[in-house]
């Protein structure tokens, strides 16, 4: 995308990733190193300009209100179908929310953002990959979720490392994204830990602030995290936009249907 397009949408000035020789460049690498090893989590508020994400919100609401997958499931912590007796692995998240995949959001505010070279390419130096790229799934590639009252996402770690979300509306109430930080890593899956946590027993749990047009990065696959049931309008409106290393990254058939309710795009 040409850089006068992006600074329509992106507050360049604020967050200039596509210059990456320049000093503003460096100090948010720097601010963003800091915050990923002291919270785990990285937000750059404003990111998205306001005109942007009154856009944004209007694109979604009119895609939804055209169609969107109702995601209700009763599931563990790792989203997969394991159980097997242990407080860990039982199905006690309960996630509820309308969804949209990827291709009901092609071309629009947000796919326009998520396909910013610059931003792929700071993610990278970010998390030290020697590359980053839009995931090549049609669905799974970039996401937007509608919660109304009564709406949550249970209890979860994520597949990849990291995750990078853009919220575009906050609830009137609930609709905390709340987390608690490393509760698993390479080598320990910290059972007894998540037992813990599952039981509302961890002191540990943190939530992250956000506002509309927040950009947050956050280290999904070691911190479980939900959402907190809305409890009071307007809806909570958030994008997920998912980055991956390697080429040709896709859902299986069962996963596309698990979140989306189809397997094949539109
Ligand atoms: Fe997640």
């Amino acid at each position: 995308m040409d850089g006068p397009d992006i600074n329509r949408l992106v507050d360049t000035a604020r967050y200039p990733l596509d210059d990456t020789e320049g000093e503003g460049w460096r100090a948010l690498l720097a601010r963003g190193r800091h915050a990923m090893a002291e919270a785990g989590s990285f937000n750059l508020d404003g990111f998205l300009r306001p005109d942007a994400v009154d856009r944004a919100v209007s694109e979604v609401e009119t895609a939804v209100s055209t169609g969107a997958h109702r995601h209700e499931a009763r599931h563990n912590i790792y989203f997969s179908d394991e159980d097997d007796g242990t407080p860990a692995t039982a199905h006690t998240g309960l996630t509820t929310s309308w969804t949209l995949a990827g291709d009901r959001l092609a071309g629009g505010v947000l796919d326009r953002v998520y396909r910013w070279p610059a931003l792929a390419g700071f993610l990278a130096r970010l998390f030290d990959k020697p590359a980053l790229r839009p995931m090549a799934d049609p669905l799974a590639c970039l996401n937007a979720m509608r919660y109304e009252a009564g709406d949550g996402l249970g209890w979860h770690f994520d597949r990849a490392d990291f995750s990078v979300t853009l919220l575009l509306r906050a609830a009137g109430a609930g609709g905390a994204f709340e987390y608690r930080r490393n509760l698993r890593g390479p080598g320990d899956d910290n059972r007894a830990g998540i037992a813990r946590l599952l039981a509302g027993d961890d002191p540990d749990v943190a939530v992250v602030p956000l506002a509309p047009g927040t950009l947050n990065v956050f280290a999904g696959y070691r911190s479980a995290h939900r959402v907190t049931p809305v409890t009071a309008a307007p809806t909570r409106l958030i994008s997920v936009l998912s980055f991956v290393e390697r080429e040709n990254v896709v859902f299986s058939d069962a996963d596309r249907r698990r979140f989306y309710g189809r397997a094949m795009p539109v």
